[in-house]
């Protein structure tokens, strides 16, 4: 009875599984030490300059926020050279990924994504009851020349995480290029760049001068990964003001709330905790990545603050792991049944990661 109230893409829909929260673990394995390297957090915390400017507004809190985040988006604006109405923030990315799910996806539509990207895409077109078109990846990078040949008379959105979570990978400048040659103005391209600080390539595209151009895209970035304010949720899309206004008219009236937009402009100005977070995850991957290839497991290369790495059993090793203190992510939601995806702690976590997986994984030869 209940289900005839429920609209049929809400019966279909399989509810996205998060990284698990420490104290649950601690919790429910009766463990004192639990160290999460489950869900690509910047480790050294936020910037101390976003915790003094939340601790000064606390009391301030009983007032609603500015809906519209006219002081984050104004610093956000000069950053980027955009206009206001070039913004939209949003409760993390993931809500704006939502947004634009809701504003532009009729269930006629198609949306191309590739095989191994951040599932959150997938999950917002069938909320609205799209068909999904999944390309199947080249080395575990998305295959653009594919994903643009996957494009037909019904397809309205083309997702692309560069880098990709949970590959790790990313397209290049030149790639971008090409595959933006030509394409049809009534495609959205849509740039999700949440890992892009991490980034130290040379080839790494530049998008915003597509938004600029007028084209039909829009750049995702956020303050969840190396701004370390996950639990504060906020994010922002970048794009031509009428698809921007478009998303504001259906943008829940209070979606970021005052401590988020005051901390997430406090960190903009903190330059030096980006430097130091980005320099961390450098010199810990290069641990990782050595460590493991000792131990003979084998894992993709990775340009952001993750990697995946094929264990034989997934959920199996991350149960294991879970065991003695360790939150990864077992992968079997992106088709990798064989595979965990770890985030890159700090040096102590990662080795106690390396030590824990050579144990588990002793065990399972
Ligand atoms: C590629 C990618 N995009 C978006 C998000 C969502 O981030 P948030 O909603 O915290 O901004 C994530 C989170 O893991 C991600 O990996």
């Amino acid at each position: 009875m209940i289900e005839k109230l429920v609209r049929k893409n809400v019966l279909d829909f399989q509810p996205y599984l998060p990284g698990k929260p420490i104290e649950e673990v601690k919790r429910e394995l009766g463990l004192t030490r639990v160290d999460k390297l489950a869900s690509n957090e910047n480790p050294l915390g936020p910037s101390p300059r976003a915790v003094s400017a939340m601790k000064k507004f606390l009391n301030r809190v009983n007032l609603y926020p500015d809906g519209s985040g006219f002081y984050l988006k104004k610093v956000l604006a000069t950053r980027l050279k955009v206009k206001l109405e070039n913004i939209i923030l949003g409760s993390g990315t993931d809500e704006i990924i939502e947004i634009i799910g809701k504003t532009f996806l009729n269930p006629t539509d198609e949306i191309v994504v590739s095989k191994h990207a951040f599932i959150r895409y997938e999950m917002a077109g069938e909320l609205m009851g799209c068909q999904i078109k999944r390309v199947p990846m080249k080395n575990f990078t998305h295959d653009l020349e594919a994903m643009k040949k996957a494009i037909n008379e019904t397809t309205k959105i083309v997702f692309i995480a560069n880098p990709n979570n949970p590959t790790g990978t990313y397209v290049t400048e030149e790639e971008v290029a090409k595959f933006m040659n030509g394409l049809p103005e009534e495609i959205m391209v849509v740039f999700d760049e949440a890992y892009r600080e991490y980034v130290t390539r040379k080839d790494y595209p530049q998008t915003l001068p597509y938004v600029k151009r007028g084209q039909t895209v829009i750049v995702l970035r956020t303050f969840s990964k190396i701004y370390g304010l996950a639990g504060l949720r906020i994010g922002y899309g970048i794009g031509k003001s009428e698809l921007i206004g478009f998303m504001e008219r259906i943008r829940p009236p209070f979606n970021t709330n005052s401590l988020a937009q005051i901390a997430a402009q406090a960190s903009l100005s903190d330059e030096s905790h980006i430097k130091r977070s980005r320099e961390l995850v450098d010199k810990e991957r290069k641990y990782l990545e050595e460590n493991l290839e000792k131990m003979g497991v084998e894992f993709v290369p990775s340009v952001a603050n993750h990697i995946l790495l094929k264990v034989g059993n997934g959920k199996d090793v991350f149960d294991k792991l879970l065991k003695k203190g360790i939150i990864v992510r077992a992968m079997a939601e992106y088709d990798l049944p064989e595979f965990v995806r770890v985030t890159i702690g700090l040096p102590q976590q990662n080795r106690r990661f390396i030590n824990a997986l050579r144990e588990v994984m002793d065990k399972c030869s």
